[in-house]
């Protein structure tokens, strides 16, 4: 009987959080729409450039910023133009097409009308198509298979690039002056003053005599804090004296550099975290500890230097296995931003994910008068909380966060099989997972399917924790852990 009860309240909870949260979407769906209008016409005026968004359609947003768009075989790319180079950057789809219920239907009717005009014209081509989805299913196999190199890039002759840089619209110039929608206080433009175009990094432990290093990559809106004022302080002198731990800012979050030109793709944050920790610091052999989005980039890591890795520790690592049919990228975004208004957290990742402009506004109260919420939240918390995650809450700017969730988390979702497979059968070093049993925005799932994948994992699902409280508050038993997962691995070898 009480099982009855209790399925019957599971059900109506379902129910009501789904009709709730279709309503409270379409809403948003629509000021996200009235926003964008406002924004252009905002930026027109303060900064005198109309600024392309991706609500336009892809090609004119791509043409409006000086840059071209090459999408094939569901993925994107961007045409860079740098003095000598020409690149391609990896985009994520889900930056411009993001099906919401009004696209939707929009497209539907059309696709309707289309199939009615079309009806009885389509048997002749339909082998053409046939072909072409063969020969593009080979394409994309090679891409995988040479997914393990992350870089496409092409010398061209610096005449050609003169001429191509005629033709697009020049390059875009790294001048680091925040929008008006960001903040500008001393604290978030800190790298600006420091003409080196390098991440911010807490180096701690000795400097010449170390034996090893470790490197620690933070998660999704956060910071280097996350680590330094937990697991650092925590950490015993022996360690300390024994390992080189650098805590680094991503690209565009905390003291780190904010281009606002960058598009914070996968190669962006790669090279950057190469020429701030691994070059300056002759870094030949490391052992990688990441949280949540930065268990991407320690697995990119992880592929780009297969010999160097010692060990690799995740903590709630967002992997999303997809069906077979399904496109990744469209996938895990809505995995990952479900569009649910229930838990708060899966709330705030659909906003992240799903509104550009919407995300904005809210970078723009809450990240650009970041002061004066830190003093509201202290009161508010009679200062409870920790400050330390606040900092790393407060201080990055729209552009930062909205590609980085979604060329990371979504763009790298048809790579991260790949990159497994060669941690799996490339790599030598231990693997260890760590995941909060009652994490509302990665599924603990996630764990168990990197574990399918690379079966030498060690995973640990820890009772009662969260995507945060996973570390923050028990860092002396984490830092326990690490030290000895660490030590295991040098014993090993
Ligand atoms: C079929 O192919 C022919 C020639 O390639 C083309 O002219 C025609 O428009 C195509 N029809 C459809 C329905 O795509
Ligand atoms: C693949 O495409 C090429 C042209 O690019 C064509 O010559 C070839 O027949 C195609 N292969 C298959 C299996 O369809
Ligand atoms: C680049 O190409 C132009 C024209 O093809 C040629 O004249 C020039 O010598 C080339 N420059 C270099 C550095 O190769
Ligand atoms: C270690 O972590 C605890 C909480 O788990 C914290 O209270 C303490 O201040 C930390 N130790 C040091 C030396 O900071
Ligand atoms: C470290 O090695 C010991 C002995 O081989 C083993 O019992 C322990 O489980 C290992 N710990 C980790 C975290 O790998």
């Amino acid at each position: 009987m009480a099982k009855t009860i209790r399925s019957a309240l599971v059900f109506t909870g379902r129910v009501i959080n789904d009709t709730v949260s279709f309503v409270v979407f379409s809403l948003l769906d629509l000021l996200d729409l009235f926003l964008c209008l406002a924004y252009r016409v905002a930026d027109f005026f303060i900064e005198a450039e109309w600024k392309a968004c991706y609500c336009s359609p892809s090609k004119e947003a791509i043409t409006n910023s000086g840059k071209i768009l090459v999408s094939e075989h569901g993925e994107s790319k961007i045409v860079c133009l740098s003095s000598t180079k020409l690149r391609l950057e990896e985009i994520s789809d889900t930056l411009y097409r993001r099906p919401s219920l009004l696209t939707e239907v929009s497209k539907l009717t059309v696709n309707e009308l289309k199939r009615l005009k079309l009806d009885g014209l389509t048997n002749a081509n339909n082998t053409n198509t046939n072909i072409n989805v063969i020969n593009s299913s080979h394409h994309e196999k090679n891409v995988i298979k040479k997914g393990s190199s992350v870089r496409s890039t092409f010398m061209v002759n610096s005449t050609i690039v003169e001429m191509l840089q005629g033709k697009i619209g020049g390059q875009q110039s790294h001048i680091p002056i925040p929008r008006w929608s960001d903040c500008d206080c001393k604290f978030c433009t800190c790298w600006t003053s420091s003409s080196k175009e390098t991440l911010f990094v807490k180096a701690e432990g000795p400097r010449d005599s170390a034996r090893e290093d470790v490197l620690f990559i933070h998660g999704f809106i956060s910071s280097s804090a996350f680590w330094t004022e937990t697991v650092f302080p925590n950490l015993s002198s022996a360690a300390k004296t024994t390992y080189r731990l650098f805590a680094i800012d991503l690209l565009g979050f905390g003291r780190s550099p904010k281009p606002t030109d960058s598009l914070y793709t996968l190669r962006e944050h790669l090279d950057m975290i190469e020429r701030t920790v691994l070059e300056p610091h002759k870094v030949k052999s490391f052992h990688i500890v990441a949280h949540s989005l930065g268990c991407i980039l320690a697995l990119a890591l992880a592929v780009k230097h297969p010999g160097s890795v010692r060990s690799l520790t995740l903590l709630a690592p967002p992997y999303f296995p997809v069906p077979k049919g399904e496109q990744a990228t469209q996938y895990v975004m809505r995995r990952v931003a479900p569009r649910r208004v229930w838990p708060p957290i899966a709330f705030g990742a659909s906003l992240a994910c799903w509104y550009e402009h919407i995300s904005r506004t809210i970078c723009l109260v809450i990240c650009k008068n970041h002061r004066l919420v830190e003093f509201l939240v202290k009161l508010i918390t009679r200062n409870r909380l920790r400050t330390f995650l606040l900092e790393g809450f407060f201080c990055h700017t729209h552009n930062a966060a909205w590609h980085t969730l979604h060329n990371i988390i979504c763009g790298t979702a048809a790579k991260l099989d790949a990159y497994l497979t060669v941690v799996r059968d490339r790599l030598s070093c231990d693997v260890h997972i760590f995941h909060g049993e009652d994490d509302e925005l990665i599924p603990v799932e996630c764990s168990h399917n990197v574990k399918a994948k690379i079966p030498r994992a060690r995973v640990k699902i820890i009772e009662k924790k969260d995507h945060i409280t996973i570390v923050v508050g028990r860092q002396k038993t984490f830092a326990r852990e690490l030290e000895e997962i660490w030590r295991n691995s040098s014993t090993r070898t």
